[in-house]
């Protein structure tokens, strides 16, 4: 008989909790929402929240809280958003030593109860948490994958239909690259219904568009003086998705590189075809000279965010 599939939320924060919303109502299956015992109260309110909006909206989902590993047995997808969101002012690198340390433990419990769950990293400094979390858990990296291409190519994606005055959802953007904000949105691959997004948002327009992408994060931390959380817990319940359904979605992740756009042994954002084996392919892409040295930059830094990782 099939079983509902389990879902473990790791945070039961801001993100944790509309991951749990996002999870329950497209009935994704049993939802674990896991934090810290000072927290069990957040995590079992939510959760007991959540049950009886069912009752309204009408899904049907098992959603618990606990801050018991042994209960996370057996999932076969993981999100992980413990750790510590930004204030205004600060960058993602500016957590690193707090998130690693707290990562590092997830990976470590993770490793022994979850040893065949898909795992999608939220948590920056994204592409060295993720990063850690594979070191941790000796998961193969196809099946441990960071969340922010989504995020960030959806924060260009709104800038551009507002710009060019259309619906959202008939624009497609990309950006590849690390977190942060060497980040790299890549015009010639932005499209609105398959019309080159240049045709329609002048040169000058489409460079202040860009800026604001790298600063997306930091203007709704500006804002409301802590993390979006929103737009992040869509993004990786779309992943989530892919991977349960097996649906084969060509999106951009930090994934796990042994040499593809010429970097190794590092999590950066790329083109990838997410399905039910995770990522099933990196899609390497023609870049123009401008492009890859954008990117070449931002490999630069996430390398030496990861060499600062490796001191901690
Ligand atoms: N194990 C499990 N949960 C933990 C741990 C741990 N060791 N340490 C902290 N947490 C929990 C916190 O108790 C908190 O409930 O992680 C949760 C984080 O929630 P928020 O503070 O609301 O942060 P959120 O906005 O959800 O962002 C989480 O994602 O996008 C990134 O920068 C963001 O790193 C941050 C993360």
């Amino acid at each position: 008989m099939a079983q509902r599939k389990k879902i473990a939320l790791i945070g039961a924060g801001n993100i944790g909790g509309e991951l749990a919303a996002l999870a329950a109502r497209q009935e994704l299956g049993d939802v674990w929402l896991f934090d810290i015992p000072e927290k069990i109260g957040v995590a079992q309110g939510k959760a007991l929240d959540l049950e009886q909006n069912g009752a309204v909206l009408g899904y049907d989902a098992a959603i618990c809280g606990t801050s018991s590993w042994d209960d996370l047995a057996g999932s076969d997808v993981v999100i992980v958003t413990a750790g510590v969101p930004r204030k205004p002012g600060m960058s993602r690198d500016d957590l690193l030593s707090i998130n690693l340390k707290i990562i590092r433990r997830v990976a470590e419990n993770l490793r022994t109860r979850c040893s065949d769950a898909f795992v999608i990293v939220v948590s920056d400094p994204l592409d060295a948490m993720v990063y850690a979390m594979k070191e941790g858990t000796g998961f193969p990296s196809e099946r441990v994958v960071g969340m922010a291409g989504i995020l960030d190519s959806a924060r260009l994606q709104l800038f551009l239909a507002r710009e060019a005055g259309v619906a959202v959802k008939d624009v497609r953007a990309m950006v590849l690259g690390g977190h942060g904000d060497t980040m790299v949105p890549v015009p010639s691959y932005c499209t609105i219904n398959g019309i080159p997004a240049r045709q329609l948002v002048s040169a000058e327009k489409f460079a202040a568009i860009v800026e604001r992408t790298r600063n997306g994060g930091a203007e709704v931390v500006k804002l409301m003086g802590t993390s979006a959380y929103y737009a992040p817990a869509a993004s990786a319940i779309q992943m989530a998705k892919a991977y349960l359904n097996d649906e084969k979605r060509l999106i951009p992740c930090a994934a796990y590189l042994r040499g593809e756009y010429g970097y190794s042994d590092l999590y950066i954002g790329v083109p990838v075809v997410l399905g039910g084996r995770g990522v099933e392919r990196i899609v390497e892409i023609a870049l123009d000279p401008g492009e890859k040295q954008m990117l070449d930059n931002s490999a630069k830094a996430v390398r030496e965010l990861l060499e600062a990782s490796k001191k901690l």
